[in-house]
């Protein structure tokens, strides 16, 4: 019997496959389909302090082997998040979870993640710096390694659970970004968010993307997303939630030698909404073939 186990900042999972924010919602439609208490943890939808529509339409354009999208942060607000959604979410998911937080200010981070840190069912918060979706928001805050390293600082005084700070991959050197969130005192890193892309459609001569450009996700990103957290791993002690195309089991262990603790699946699930339960049912198979008896043993053992 292989052991999948993996530990994040105390938090025991039972595996380290985490579907990532956005691609999940908060676990109801997929609750339908399979139990979801199989799942390491599970990273609920981007939360501001007030409700956002999001972004006009189209958000949406298909590319080989990926996806744009330009959702724009939609999400209930703070409040009803906190009111609503997690008691809901409570009923279908036992597990702790992991909070993806996002704004427009310093102030709105904070505030969102102090309310977060309140939250019983919240095992870690994630500041998402890097969404590419939003102006004067979102990706702003996490292309400069001071702005990254005053919100991590920021939030760190307000909250007692560990912190992981979400980066963008759409900057020259997401190392020194890394550097500075843990000189901050982030307890971990999130990485990489999406790669910002655009479509046009050569008929009408426009943008396939009402918004223009948006976040470009799925396997054709997995490389670059694997090159990204075996250079800031070998960088950083803190741990790494690895994400970026990751759609199998094989994704799901390479990405752990390269240094990542757990691994977050976004993509997939929006192409198969069974992606999480068959890379979770796949897993110890693979680790049979590899001659991986625990999984922890493989974190960054490639130099
Ligand atoms: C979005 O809501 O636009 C996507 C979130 C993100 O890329 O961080």
């Amino acid at each position: 019997m292989v052991n999948t186990n993996v530990s994040l900042s105390g938090l025991r999972l039972d595996n380290p496959v985490i579907p990532a924010s956005g691609t999940f919602g908060y676990g109801k439609e997929y609750a339908k389909l399979y139990d979801i208490n199989i799942l390491g943890s599970l990273s609920f939808k981007g939360t501001t302090r007030d409700p956002r529509f999001g972004n006009p339409q189209p958000r949406i354009a298909e590319c080989s082997q990926g996806m744009i999208n330009s959702v724009g942060l939609q999400n209930p607000g703070l409040a009803s998040v906190i009111d609503k959604e997690l008691p809901e979410l409570a009923k279908i998911y036992e597990k702790p979870v992991i909070a993806n937080v996002s704004g427009f200010s310093l102030e709105e981070y904070v505030e969102c993640a102090k309310a977060m840190d309140d939250q019983r069912q919240v095992g870690i918060i994630e500041i998402n710096v890097s969404c590419p979706n939003v102006n004067h928001g979102g990706m702003a805050f996490g292309v400069l390694p001071e702005s990254a390293g005053e919100i991590t600082r920021a939030v760190k005084k307000v909250t007692k659970k560990p912190i992981y700070i979400k980066l963008s991959p759409n900057v020259t050197d997401i190392v020194s970004i890394a550097k500075a969130c843990e000189d901050a005192g982030a307890d971990g890193l999130s990485l990489i968010n999406t790669l910002l892309g655009m479509r046009i459609d050569i008929k009408k001569r426009q943008p396939v993307i009402a918004n223009k450009m948006g976040g470009f996700s799925g396997p054709a990103i997995f490389p670059v997303a694997l090159r990204m957290v075996y250079q800031v791993a070998n960088a950083v002690k803190i741990p790494i939630i690895g994400m970026g195309g990751v759609s199998s089991a094989e994704d799901v262990i390479e990405m752990m030698m390269a240094g990542a603790t757990a691994v977050q699946v976004g993509a997939a699930n929006l192409v198969n909404p069974y992606a999480c339960k068959e890379i979770i049912e796949t897993l110890p198979r693979v680790m049979e073939a590899l001659g991986i008896e625990n999984l922890e043993d493989i974190i960054g053992c490639v130099k």
